[in-house]
């Protein structure tokens, strides 16, 4: 029998970073203490569309204490030019004369102090070949492509969906947008790189310390093995911090210098070095009988990239496989505009795709005369609607039915505009949320020490979401010690590789290797164990024995001193190293991450299950009858993710996720100059986000769940499916309450005047 835990994993533990976090111990990229670093400061763009004539330096070259202006005719060919977040072409920034985007690199001016390079940067005078830009959709010179998505397995697609919706008894026929948003993480974007003659060691905030790393290498030419890429720590991320174009030139400039060179970009630069959130369109069409149930759908989407990426989320990957219909047909569209690349969002995809599906879904019900939840139990499925495969685990009506009771929805009075109080409409909503279950390589480096302390090291990622403290449950339960006597260390790709903290699947996929690195060392001395003469467990089988307590235990009740079993296998620390590579990703997947590939393998791509978590969203708006302010004093959210490793940070994560929903619905937007295809509220005082005073009770409800075929420990992983689905409730709510149905996010006053202020 193998240590089956289960004591420590699902019980709520405070972070083990939590002391470092709150004393400034804990060390964020820009925090690394380098002796006598040289300053970067970034001269940027301010056409999005051109060429680069001539750069007069010579003002900022005076300034005192000016060490170095790099730009495309000093430095541009050394460096490669990047890649996209999708591995495709992507803008470049030095490497030529080209502008792409507004705000896209063109110097970087290096100083004495920080103060310099800013005063200098604002003195190289540019002289740009000036082109019109194309904004967004609708903008003239826009282009626009037709997808093959999702790899090669094509759009999802059953039946004959045209059809089955000229046929409907009842059909909805609307199209819905969401807006450009940007992650805007409280940590910007931070580059220090230091040379120790031909090696290279780069402190950067990143959710991918391995890719960083191969990338970096790629772009100069040179052997990754020479690269080291640390991020102990990052200040928020949600899809923003990996592989960039700042990195490669921050390192030229260290190298040009003989010098460290460390830059921290300004809040307003960061919203075109990195991607974003791009805005869609949807067009949705549901046919369904008068009994609700669905007969066909129909998800066409759009999206935004650049010139050269064709980077999409194409979330229709998600929403073909909701709720059982038999007629499915979806496409997804990218428009090139000359803006930056965008990428990942937390829950790129599903965010703004369960928007169009979801509210779609509420105006069928309401079309219907049925309840929404109904609506969704009607259509429940608990196998893929698209190829037929069961789902691991589905237990979304379980979802809806806890959620509606605490939240007493059976007291709703289903007449849009018909509950009052006082001088407030109010409004009740609901919505599905989902997210697929990611999972990636990983390898980990264990060490058990004779005094019963371990110490694991991975090239895992802590971006805010308790991954420290993950680890150390997984390693304690597995090991038969406390929390406390685990020592995490991740962020170094010094460390065993592991896959992008991305697509939820950090906690699975960190949680199965540091478990198999475990049973490695609990084999070992149990097989130790058995072979011994005189030892309590001489003869018997290996299998049997457990690591519990802090000692080897065996059948009887026997048990022996750790520093007894361990000194039969060494004469210190037993060391191992396991590599976890999920089944269904090829052999070499840990091989591609020493390449920087970050291969997961996808809930709606695996061969044998499709793999959803699923969740359900509840929410009450009020809106004001004359001044039509909208406040949404409560929320309940139940959420169905498998194995939960540590209650407490779930807590905040699936909170964090719900809140970020109901901002993504009310506020967040960035605004675009559609002349200049520039943003225009690039900071936190202008791009809004929710303040307390926003946020009334947020109540979290976990709905157990055990599935044995997600993965070995049932991990589905939830750093992504609280936001997803929440536009949509708020959207359902602000239809409840007035009888005006908002299409387009975010949802503001203008949208929905109530009639007594006209
Ligand atoms: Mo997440 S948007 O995959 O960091």
């Amino acid at each position: 029998m193998v240590n089956e835990g289960g004591s420590l994993i699902g019980k709520p533990h405070v972070r083990v970073d939590g002391v470092a976090k709150v004393t400034g111990r804990a060390r964020y990229g820009s925090d690394e203490p380098i002796i006598r670093p040289a300053y970067a400061y970034l001269v940027t763009s301010s056409i999005a569309k051109g060429r680069i004539r001539g750069m007069s330096l010579d003002g900022a070259r005076s300034v005192p204490g000016v060490l170095d202006i790099l730009n495309f005719q000093n430095v541009g060919s050394q460096a490669k030019a990047p890649l996209g977040p999708d591995g495709g072409p992507t803008t470049t920034t030095m490497e030529t004369d080209m502008i792409w985007h507004d705000g896209q690199i063109i110097a970087v001016v290096v100083a004495e102090t920080y103060e310099v390079a800013r005063e200098a940067a604002r003195k190289v005078v540019v002289d740009y070949v000036v082109e019109r830009p194309a904004a967004t959709f609708d903008s003239p010179g826009v282009q626009a492509e037709v997808l093959k998505v999702n790899a090669g397995r094509g759009d999802p697609k059953v039946g004959d969906a045209a059809a089955a919706f000229t046929a409907a008894e009842v059909k909805i026929d609307a199209h819905y947008t969401t807006p450009t948003q940007h992650h805007n993480a409280m940590e910007l974007f931070t580059t220090t790189c230091v040379w120790d003659g031909p090696k290279l060691t780069v402190y950067e905030p990143t959710q991918f310390v391995w890719g960083t790393k191969t990338s970096v290498a790629a772009r100069l030419g040179i052997d990754p093995t020479m690269v080291r890429v640390v991020s102990q720590y990052v200040g928020g991320a949600f899809g923003s911090k990996g592989p960039n174009a700042r990195t490669a030139w921050i390192a030229i400039a260290a190298k040009r210098l003989n010098r460290p060179v460390k830059l921290v970009a300004t809040r307003d630069q960061g919203f075109g070095l990195h991607t974003y959130r791009a805005e869609t369109r949807h067009h949705v069409k549901v046919g369904a009988t008068r009994e609700g149930k669905l007969t066909a759908l129909m998800h066409e989407g759009w999206e935004v990239t650049s010139r050269p990426s064709s980077y999409s989320v194409s979330g229709t990957d998600v929403t073909a496989r909701m709720y059982a219909c038999p007629n499915v047909t979806t496409k997804v569209n990218v428009v090139h505009a000359d803006r930056n690349t965008p990428g990942f969002m937390r829950a790129p995809a599903e965010t703004p795709y369960m928007f169009a599906l979801e509210s779609a879904m509420d105006e069928l019900a309401h079309e219907l005369g049925m309840d929404p939840v109904e609506l969704r139990r009607v259509n429940d499925a608990q196998t893929d609607p698209i190829n037929g495969m069961p789902f691991s685990s589905r237990s979304l009506m379980k979802c809806f039915d806890q959620a509606a009771a605490r939240f007493g929805w059976s007291k709703r009075d289903s007449t849009p505009g018909s509950m009052r109080d006082g001088d407030w409409l109010v409004g009740w909503g609901c919505a599905t949320s989902t997210y697929p279950c990611y999972l990636g390589p990983a390898a980990a480096r264990l060490s058990l020490a004779p005094n019963g302390k371990a110490m694991i090291q991975l090239a895992g990622h802590e971006i805010g979401t308790g991954a420290y403290t993950v680890v150390a449950i997984v390693v304690a339960d597995r090991l038969g010690l406390k929390v406390e006597d685990v020592t995490v260390s991740m962020g170094d790709s010094d460390y065993p590789p592991v896959a992008v903290a991305g697509g939820s699947n950090n906690a699975a996929s960190t949680s199965l290797a540091a478990a198999k690195a475990c049973e490695e060392i609990r084999h070992r001395i149990a097989k130790a164990a058995v072979q011994a003469v005189g030892s309590p467990f001489a003869g018997g089988n290996p299998a049997t024995l457990t690591l519990a307590d802090s000692k080897l235990a065996g059948p009887g009740g026997k048990t022996e001193s750790l520093a007894n079993a361990i000194s039969r296998v060494s004469g210190g620390p037993i060391e191992v190293i396991a590599e976890n590579t999920p089944e269904g990703l090829p052999a070499d997947t840990i091989a591609g991450l020493h390449q920087g590939k970050f291969a997961l393998l996808g809930g709606t791509a695996r061969k044998d299950v499709t793999a959803l978590a699923f969740g359900a969203h509840f929410v009450e708006v009020r809106i004001h009858g004359r001044t039509g302010e909208i406040r949404v004093p409560r929320v309940v959210s139940a959420f169905a993710a498998g194995t939960i490793i540590n209650p407490l940070t779930a807590y905040s994560q699936f909170m964090g996720g719900a809140i970020w929903g109901l901002s993504s619905a009310l506020l967040e937007a960035t605004e675009i100059d559609h002349r200049d295809a520039r943003y225009i509220n690039d900071n936190l005082a202008d791009y809004v986000i929710p303040v307390n005073a926003d946020i009334g009770q947020v109540d979290v409800i976990f709905v157990p769940e055990e599935d044995n075929r997600v993965n070995p420990m049932g991990i589905k992983g939830i750093g992504e499916i609280g936001i997803v689905g929440m536009n949509a409730a708020v959207a359902n709510a602000v239809f409840h309450a007035t009888g005006q149905r908002v299409r387009q996010l975010p949802i503001r006053i203008e949208d929905h005047i109530p009639d007594e202020r006209t």
